[in-house]
């Protein structure tokens, strides 16, 4: 049997159960210095991040998350579902050249064994499930990661992995299930790659009772085993089993690979996240806002993939209509070009 087949027979493998699950595309929001869970309010955040979903978007959404009811407030979502007026959002990457500037690493829509996805830079979504599971309540969010992390050793990479692809396109699939067999925790940067996948899986067991922690994890936990199953069984102290969230990533980086007069003559990783990190602080943001319970009947109807789905009300939109849904980036700063630094810090220290 031949990989592609393996995997689609693997990730087809844990639907068979009779559980489907959503997958879909966002393009990107805006790409900016935000964090509203992080640093509610501030401008500008330590360092960048690609945001999508829902354009009621703003560093101050979750300071009153109650005041602040994201599918009232939002008029678009740059995400596939019209119903979803969620956010979510990840770090970039960079490629670091030989002469020491940066530019970022362009993004693509991801294929697979369920096919191509279309986006506008962004991300692919979903929401798989075990069993029953129980949605998330509004003013629900939670981040998978840490940003600061250097040790790769101190991640799981059945929940946060990457991929080398050695193809730029996406058919056939390479490997097998997310976060399973060569993926990798660090960035590869092995010059046979020319995509890079990125995989974020959150936890999906709910302590009941926050809609946030402290440090934004704590009132979250992973259950039993690893990788993208739809969720083990949940510990005592996490009992409600929660839709798994899982963010796929495809960096492009055929053309810097291709390019040997700007490739690192030290043998160093050019690749980094925007912390000036590599892959151990992958980290992905989430903050729910599905309309009403069309996420709980989704999951409970088997709505599957990002088909529109009517016995849960939610409705697939077409590209145009998705990619169209931006908002305006706030932090004076360039992000896109050849960069002589990361924008990173304080713009004041920066002198603007
Ligand atoms: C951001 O969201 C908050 C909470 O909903 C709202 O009060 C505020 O007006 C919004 N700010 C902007 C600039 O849209
Ligand atoms: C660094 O390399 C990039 C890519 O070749 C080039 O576009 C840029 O002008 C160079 N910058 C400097 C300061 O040499």
């Amino acid at each position: 049997m031949q990989w592609a087949s393996l995997a689609a027979v693997a990730l087809l493998a844990q639907n068979a159960a009779g559980q489907a699950m959503l997958r879909f595309a966002c393009s990107q929001l805006v790409v900016d210095r935000v964090d509203p869970i992080v640093n509610p309010g501030q401008i500008y955040t330590p360092h960048l991040h690609q945001i999508v979903g829902g354009n009621s978007f703003n560093i101050s959404m979750l300071e009153d998350p109650a005041a602040h009811d994201l599918p009232a407030k939002s008029t678009c979502t740059s995400c596939s579902f019209r119903e979803d007026l969620s956010n979510y959002w990840t770090a970039v990457m960079f490629f670091k050249a030989r002469n020491g500037t940066y530019k970022r690493v362009p993004q693509t829509g991801n294929g697979g064994p369920q096919g191509r996805l279309l986006n506008k830079g962004g991300l692919d979504i979903y929401y798989m499930k075990s069993g029953r599971v129980t949605s998330f309540k509004p003013g629900f969010r939670m981040i998978a990661g840490n940003a600061a992390n250097k040790v790769d050793s101190s991640v799981s990479k059945s929940n946060i992995c990457h991929r080398c692809w050695t193809s730029t396109s996406d058919s056939p699939f390479v490997g097998g299930a997310p976060c399973s067999g060569s993926d990798t925790v660090g960035i590869p940067y092995d010059k046979k790659c020319k995509m890079i996948r990125q995989t974020i899986i959150f936890p999906h067991c709910w302590d009941g009772k926050n809609l946030d922690s402290p440090d934004h994890q704590s009132h979250v936990a992973y259950g039993q085993g690893g990788g993208a199953t739809g969720g083990g069984a949940c510990p005592s102290t996490h009992p409600v089993k929660l839709p798994q969230i899982m963010y796929e990533l495809m960096w492009d980086i055929s053309k810097f690979v291709a390019d040997s007069s700007i490739w690192p003559t030290d043998g160093s990783n050019p690749f980094v996240y925007s912390m000036n990190l590599g892959g151990s602080a992958a980290h992905g943001d989430y903050v729910f806002g599905w309309k009403g319970d069309t996420l709980q009947k989704a999951m409970d109807n088997n709505c599957n993939l990002d088909n529109s789905c009517p016995s849960a009300g939610i409705t697939k939109q077409s590209n145009s209509v998705y990619d169209a849904c931006t908002v305006g980036q706030q932090a004076p700063e360039p992000v896109d070009g050849w960069l002589s630094s990361l924008p990173l810090g304080s713009l004041a220290v920066r002198g603007e």
